[in-house]
Order: C-alpha cells, then sequence, then structure tokens
C-alpha cells in the first residue's frame, strides 16, 4: 500500500478490439532450446543500480552498485563510472564484499564525495579523486549521516543525522548508548504517531545539518563543524524532520519539505514547505502557508528566482492529486503549473535555462518524464515504455534516463527532449546474462470494466509458449490499491518469474490505480471491494474467453497489501480459483482502522468506525464478514515487522481458514516488513509461494531444494 504515484487524465483510454495479445506473433518467441528459465536464483543475484549523480561538465555520470552472492550469502557493492560519450566504463572503487561506498556527489570534474564505513566508527563522508583514484576520509563522526549534497556556491555538505533535542551529533551518539545500557526497556508516548513502517519511533530525530568542506591542496577538506539548521528553533520545531531538500543556487538557502507536527498528524496531513539559510541562523519560514496538504520534492531554479514544489489540497487524502506550484521569491506568489492536468507528478526538476520544469508521472502502464513549457505549459513526453527511476538533464537536447521495465532491470540511457523517446543505452551490467533468458515482451489489453469505462490488462507469455498448447493462468493483484501495475522490473513480484515457470501472469489494472486520472483512482474510496473485484472478474473473464491458449479451468490468484485484501475478498466471492496466495492482506478493515501506523489512510479508505454510516461501510467492505464462504486453498504470508498492515490480519485469516478447514499454510517471517527484502528469504518465499500454486495446478516448479546446498 501506498506508494505516493498518482493519477494521470489527459491520455485517451484505450478501445476494445482485440489486440495482437491473443493471437501472438509466433517470431516474438525463441528457439526454446536455446533459452534459459530466468529462476529466482538469477533474480536474486542480479546487479542493481542505486544512487548516481552526472559530473558538472555532463561527461560522466557515476553510480553505486551491488550484487548478492548466493554461496558466500553477503552483497558486493562499489562505484562505477560511465563516460557518457562512448558509454565505456569502469569500477571507480573495488566492487567486492564489505563495500558500503553509497551516494556520490560531484565536487568538481575530478573528485567524488561518497558515503561509506571503510573503518570509521559510523556512517562518514570519503572522497575519491577520478584520475588519482586517491581516497581520504572527510569526516570522522560516531553518529551516522545520511543524504549527503555539496553546494559548490556555498562550500558545504548538507546532510542528514539523527539526534536528541539540545544535543549535538556526538553528545547524541554517546546518549544513544547510555539509553542502550539501562536495565529497563520501555518506552512512553503521549501521542500517536508511535512507530513508522518497520520501525518504532524514538526520541532522536533525523536533522539537517550544513558542514563546510573545501579542495584545501587538491583534497576535499572538512573546514568547519556541522550545523543543525533547525536546532535554534528548538522546542517548538524539534520535531520538524526533512524529507527532501534542495541548496539553492547561491548557496545561502536550502528548501526543504516535512510534515507539521501535531497531535493530529497521524490522520491530518499537512506539509510544511520551508526555506532556512544554510548557516542556520535564522528560523525556517513556510511559503506555502494556507496549502493544507501533503507537499514533496522541493527544488530551486537554477536562476534563483523560484521555487517549484507539489502540493496536495487536501489534508484529509494524501492520495489526491499533486498539484505543480511554481512560486515566485521575488513577490511571495504562486502560480499552478498545467492546472488543468490530472495526472500527479512524483518528483520535479527545472531545465538549467529555467524555461521548463521536468515532471516524472505515471501514465497508464508507464512511468515516464514529462517536460513541461513554463511560457505555455505544454507537454512533452520524453520516454516510452517501461518505468522511469530517475533522471538528470545533459543539455536543453537531451537527458539522462534510469528506466526499468518487464524485461530489464534498472538501466542507464539517454533520449533526446524532442519526444522522439529514440533511447541510447549507456550501461550494461546485465546484457550478456539476460540475453540468454526468457522476458516476455509486456503485452496489454483494455475492456470494458466497472462504470462501463475502460479497464486496462496486462500479460506476459509463459516459458515454452506454443499456441497449440494450454498454459495455466496466474492472476496478480497490485497494492495500493492507488498504485498501478507499471511496466517495471519487480525483484519481489517480478511477472517474468511466473511466465518462467509456465504461467501466464495476468495483471489488471483496476479502478482505484493511480496512472488513469484521479477520479479513477478515487472512485473507490469507501468502495474497495466493488469495482475493483468487478473489473478483475470483468477483465480476467474476457481474457479467458480470448486466449485460446489458457487453460480456462486452471487458475490461480496471488497479491500483496491490497492486493492480500482483494484475495481474502475473492475467498469469500467466488471459488473459480485453484489457489489462492495473500501476502501482507487486509482481513478486517475495522482492526486495520486502529492498527496501521497510517490513520489518515485507513480513514479515507474506509472511514472511521465509531461513526454509524461510516462502520455500515467498511464492514460492508470488509472481507472478514464473508469468511462464511471461504473454500479456496490459501497459503499466507506475513511479517513480524509489518507496521503497515499488522501481523495480526495475516494470523487472523490463518485463524479462520484452519478453523473453517480450509487447505491453507501460513508463511511467517521474523526479519521482514510489508516487503520481503533479504534474498535468501526471498527465495524461500518464491518457494513456497511457487510449491503452493503448483501443487494445486499439478506443476512442479522451481523450488528452494533446486539450490545446491552450501
Ligand atoms: C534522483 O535524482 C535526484 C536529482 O538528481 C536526486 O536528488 C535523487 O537522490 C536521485 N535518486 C536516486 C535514487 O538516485
Ligand atoms: C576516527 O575516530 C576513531 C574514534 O572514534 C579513532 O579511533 C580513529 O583514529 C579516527 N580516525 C581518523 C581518520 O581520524
Ligand atoms: C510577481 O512577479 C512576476 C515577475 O517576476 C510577475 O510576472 C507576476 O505578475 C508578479 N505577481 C504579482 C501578484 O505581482
Ligand atoms: C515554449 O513556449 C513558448 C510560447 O509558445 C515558445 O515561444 C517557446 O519556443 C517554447 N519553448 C520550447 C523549448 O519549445
Ligand atoms: C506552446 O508553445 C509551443 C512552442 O511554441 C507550441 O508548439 C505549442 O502548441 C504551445 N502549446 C500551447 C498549449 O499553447
Ligand atoms: C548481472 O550483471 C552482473 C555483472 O556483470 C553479472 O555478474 C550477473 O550475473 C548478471 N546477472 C544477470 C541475471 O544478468
Ligand atoms: C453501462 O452501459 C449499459 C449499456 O449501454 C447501460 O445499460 C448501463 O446502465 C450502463 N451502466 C452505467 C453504470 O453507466
Ligand atoms: C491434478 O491431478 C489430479 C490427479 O491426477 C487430479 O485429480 C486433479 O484434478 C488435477 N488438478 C488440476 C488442477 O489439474
Ligand atoms: C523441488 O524441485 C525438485 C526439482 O528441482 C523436484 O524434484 C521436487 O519434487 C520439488 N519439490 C516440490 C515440493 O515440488
Amino acid at each position: 500500500m501506498f506508494s505516493i504515484r498518482k493519477i494521470a487524465i489527459a491520455f485517451a483510454l484505450g478501445t476494445c478490439v482485440l489486440a495482437d495479445v491473443f493471437n501472438p506473433d509466433p517470431s516474438i518467441f525463441p528457439d526454446w532450446s536455446k533459452t534459459k528459465r530466468f529462476t529466482p536464483v538469477e533474480q536474486t543475484q542480479m546487479d542493481r543500480m542505486g544512487g548516481y549523480d552526472v559530473s558538472p561538465n555532463k561527461k560522466h555520470v557515476v553510480y553505486t552498485h551491488s550484487q548478492w552472492d548466493l554461496s558466500q550469502n553477503k552483497y558486493k557493492r562499489g562505484l562505477r563510472l560511465v563516460n557518457l560519450e562512448d558509454s565505456s566504463s569502469v569500477d571507480l572503487t573495488a566492487f567486492e564484499f564489505g563495500n558500503s561506498d553509497s551516494n556520490p556527489v560531484w565536487i568538481n570534474d575530478d573528485i567524488i564525495a561518497f558515503t561509506a564505513v571503510r573503518g570509521s566508527p559510523s556512517t562518514n563522508i570519503f572522497a575519491i579523486s577520478v584520475s588519482s583514484k586517491a581516497v581520504t576520509q572527510v569526516t570522522n563522526y560516531t553518529n551516522g549521516i545520511s543524504s549527503i549534497s555539496y553546494s559548490t556556491a556555498a562550500k558545504k555538505f548538507a546532510f542528514i543525522s539523527d539526534v536528541y533535542q539540545g544535543m549535538d551529533m556526538e553528545q547524541s551518539s554517546t546518549e544513544r548508548e547510555r539509553r542502550k545500557g539501562l536495565p529497563y526497556h520501555g518506552v512512553v508516548y503521549d501521542q500517536l504517531r508511535i512507530r513508522f513502517w518497520d520501525t518504532w519511533n524514538t526520541d532522536d530525530k533525523s536533522r539537517l545539518f550544513t558542514m563546510p568542506a573545501d579542495i584545501v591542496n587538491g583534497v576535499l577538506t572538512k573546514t568547519g563543524d556541522p550545523v543543525n539548521v533547525l536546532e535554534k528553533f528548538s522546542p517548538q520545531y524539534f520535531g520538524l524532520i526533512p524529507d527532501s531538500y534542495d541548496f539553492s543556487p547561491d548557496g545561502k538557502n536550502i528548501v526543504f519539505s516535512s510534515n507539521i507536527p501535531s497531535r493530529e498528524q497521524q490522520w491530518k496531513s499537512v506539509g510544511g514547505i520551508y526555506v532556512v539559510p544554510a548557516d542556520g541562523s535564522v528560523a525556517p519560514v513556510r511559503v506555502n502557508n494556507g496549502m493544507d496538504g501533503d507537499a514533496s520534492s522541493p527544488v530551486y531554479s537554477p536562476d534563483n528566482k523560484y521555487i517549484a514544489w507539489l502540493q496536495v489540497f487536501n489534508p484529509d487524502n494524501d492520495n489526491d492529486i499533486r498539484k505543480i506550484i511554481l512560486y515566485d521569491i521575488s513577490n511571495d506568489t504562486h502560480r499552478k503549473v498545467a492546472n488543468s492536468f490530472m495526472d500527479s507528478p512524483t518528483s520535479l526538476q527545472f531545465s538549467a535555462d529555467c524555461t521548463s520544469l521536468y515532471a516524472e508521472v505515471a501514465l497508464q502502464k508507464d512511468v515516464t518524464v514529462l517536460k513541461i513549457n513554463l511560457s505555455n505549459d505544454s507537454m512533452t513526453r520524453l520516454t516510452g515504455d517501461g518505468y522511469l527511476t530517475n533522471w538528470s538533464e545533459i543539455s536543453n537536447e537531451q537527458i539522462l534516463v534510469v528506466l526499468n521495465s518487464f524485461q530489464f532491470p534498472d538501466t542507464m540511457f539517454l533520449v533526446p527532449a524532442d519526444g522522439s523517446k529514440k533511447k541510447t543505452q549507456v550501461t550494461h551490467d546485465n546484457d550478456s546474462n539476460l540475453k540468454d533468458l526468457w522476458f516476455s515482451p509486456t503485452e496489454s489489453y483494455w475492456f470494458t470494466g466497472a462504470l462501463n469505462q475502460s479497464v486496462q490488462a496486462l500479460v506476459t507469455y509463459p516459458y515454452g509458449f506454443d499456441s497449440s498448447k494450454k498454459f495455466p493462468v496466474a492472476l496478480i493483484v497490485h497494492g495500493g490499491p492507488h498504485v498501478s501495475w507499471y511496466d517495471a522490473w519487480s525483484y519481489r513480484w517480478n511477472i517474468n518469474m511466473f511466465a518462467n515457470q509456465g504461467y501466464i501472469p495476468v495483471i489488471i489494472n483496476f479502478h482505484g490505480g493511480d496512472a488513469y486520472t484521479q477520479p479513477f483512482s478515487n472512485s473507490i474510496l469507501m468502495n474497495w471491494g466493488t469495482y475493483p473485484y468487478e473489473d478483475i472478474m470483468k477483465g480476467f473473464d474476457y481474457f479467458l474467453e480470448n486466449a485460446e491458449f489458457a487453460d480456462k479451468s486452471t487458475t490461480v490468484a496471488l497479491g500483496a497489501s491490497y492486493g492480500g485484501y482483494m484475495i481474502n475478498w475473492i475467498n469469500g466471492h467466488t471459488d473459480r480459483f485453484k489457489a489462492l496466495v495473500q501476502h501482507d492482506g487486509i482481513f478486517s478493515t475495522i482492526s486495520m482502522f486502529y492498527s496501521t501506523e497510517i490513520m489518515a489512510f485507513s480513514t479515507v479508505e474506509n472511514g472511521i468506525p465509531w461513526i454509524p454510516e461510516q462502520r455500515e461501510s467498511s464492514e460492508k467492505n470488509s472481507p472478514e464478514k464473508f469468511v462464511k464462504n471461504w473454500k479456496t486453498p490459501t497459503l499466507v504470508v506475513h511479517s513480524e515487522k509489518d507496521f503497515r498492515v499488522p501481523l495480526t490480519e495475516g494470523i487472523s485469516c490463518f485463524s479462520a481458514l484452519q478453523r473453517l478447514g480450509v487447505e491453507s499454510r501460513f508463511l511467517y517471517f521474523p526479519d521482514e516488513n510489508h516487503w520481503v527484502l533479504q534474498p535468501y528469504n526471498s527465495l524461500q518465499w518464491h518457494s513456497e509461494v511457487l510449491d503452493w500454486i503448483g501443487k494445486h495446478t499439478n506443476k512442479t516448479n522451481w523450488n528452494l531444494s533446486s539450490i545446491p546446498s552450501k
């Protein structure tokens, strides 16, 4: 649940003509005897790209990459340097076990700062010279730092470090150790929120610091002590936790976004956009007064005249439409950019010449970047198929993008800014091995779903496809619900993983999704069980009726989070599936209201249980109400550190299944959150999930026993 991606309108919905998806061109399939299956083993060992930065002269890009090694059960990591002129690349720091190098930031065209431990007491700033490869240590703090950036104008770093009220970084690390040594461990709270995602809130808070540093005799050197730029304003500002920030081009100020703390913040979110001097000398000034709702992604224009950010105008619904605000610093005025656009961008950057804004936005099955001309608000879409992770302007004519899709993980490309969407690949980390494996192309079809509206579905073809054969079908339901299933790579729910086991995965982008305009998204508030279920059943039937190669009688359904809610709902409303997999799903909308750490979400989605009409509506949409109908064999998966949909929702589901005598199994992870992230746990997850659906479709799928024991 509940990523922040949002809506889009301006792009016409498709039609319902029969697409080639039901009659694939045989030439898209390889010679199966020469093609290997993509299995969880290859997936967990993929070389993964992390944060990156483009050099000031735009000739190089440096990025973090990491790779898990199965035989050692450890990660390798390092910094890699790419020459944008010829795509040649080298490891800048050793790609090895124990390397913690991250967050590379160019200081000039030769020196790159980055964070690492490298034998220091915590995460600190280091620097490397590209020409000499010499590494130097810049800071040596015991209190760890993260999210570094550097202003050449200010000759200062900015970073985040967790400190206690009234204490500096070193005092805070001493205090943390003192508390760990106490013989009692109770924690006292006077108000919500007490925990978030997978972590209990503690008294130390993430604070924004600046620290002077400059090149001295060719070496990046710390030239002063860190300043907590919010410290002066305690206690009333102690609760401000910056979540994104940007230096002004002249280095004098920093703009940041932060939730404004209050007793109500658990159910009403008001995000402040604040400007604070980089030396912390004056109190932060809020520049989005009167705009109540979540605010994010603030950025300065390179000419220092404007600040742009994304603003929701509804404090009750973080998933309502996000508008682009352009704030004129000279006269303190605001303008909504492209106000008629019904989609919600997720992040912004200015063009270097300040005439345009780039905005990342989900549009149907893709996440793309739009270039918006600020003189007349016209938009040009710069990337085509796939999911955009990040981008940087190289010149007025060209941008660097990080893209992934059902066919490849994060990879860098150069694309022109003219909308032709022609991409030139820049990084090649996984080319050689990807080419021998089966990655189905992304296919889609449209059908008439709930409210007589067109709904899109995505499909991939199974390994070993042969149009004269029939294949079992796996319905996979996305979480959110206000996200969509994009044409994106995933390490947790990789659609081609199911295709490679011989299933046809079918994904319906049902009502509530974020990439098909805001009204489409909002249509399921207080209505979780209705339109999504109608869309899913209509879209699934449409596929089975039209795809000759689908084995209509052998179908399974799987989903996590909201998708798990929908699996519980499906179990109460149909027995058409041979087996279900329910991961991290909501069992009761009533208990979810009281136990999740995002009460605002539960409130707007299903209502407040002590208000009679809202309780009635909530119960109408609660899977718990339909437990008496449950018949389908179900695998339940839930993890201890899932504070979003707490573990008891999974236990309740398993208890109901067991008490009713429905064939069921419970997979519990003591050390995972709402997501299963650790590589061996991920292998076990895949093994259990594939075994469960395999057992009920008479297939032998990949399982853990195929890994040579060590
Ligand atoms: C994406 O790019 C922006 C701007 O360059 C940067 O601030 C952010 O950290 C990047 N995110 C990742 C994951 O690299
Ligand atoms: C960093 O600090 C530790 C003590 O916390 C000390 O042992 C070490 O020598 C210091 N390293 C440098 C490079 O100053
Ligand atoms: C603010 O200044 C800009 C020019 O920088 C101008 O276009 C705009 O009209 C001004 N707004 C108001 C309300 O004065
Ligand atoms: C932006 O729009 C203005 C006004 O129509 C136009 O003069 C300008 O050339 C456009 N800029 C670009 C980069 O297309
Ligand atoms: C904006 O300006 C560009 C470039 O002059 C032009 O192509 C486009 O049609 C204009 N769009 C609008 C909405 O006026
Ligand atoms: C990805 O790339 C790395 C490094 O080149 C390689 O070791 C790994 O096997 C590749 N994995 C796949 C699945 O291509
Ligand atoms: C959908 O269309 C059918 C046939 O045109 C019509 O009977 C029905 O009322 C429509 N339903 C909605 C919700 O608009
Ligand atoms: C699997 O095989 C068993 C025994 O042959 C049969 O009873 C069952 O119906 C089959 N199930 C499916 C889903 O084909
Ligand atoms: C696990 O896979 C092996 C083949 O790799 C197979 O022999 C075995 O039956 C499978 N186990 C289950 C429970 O499916």
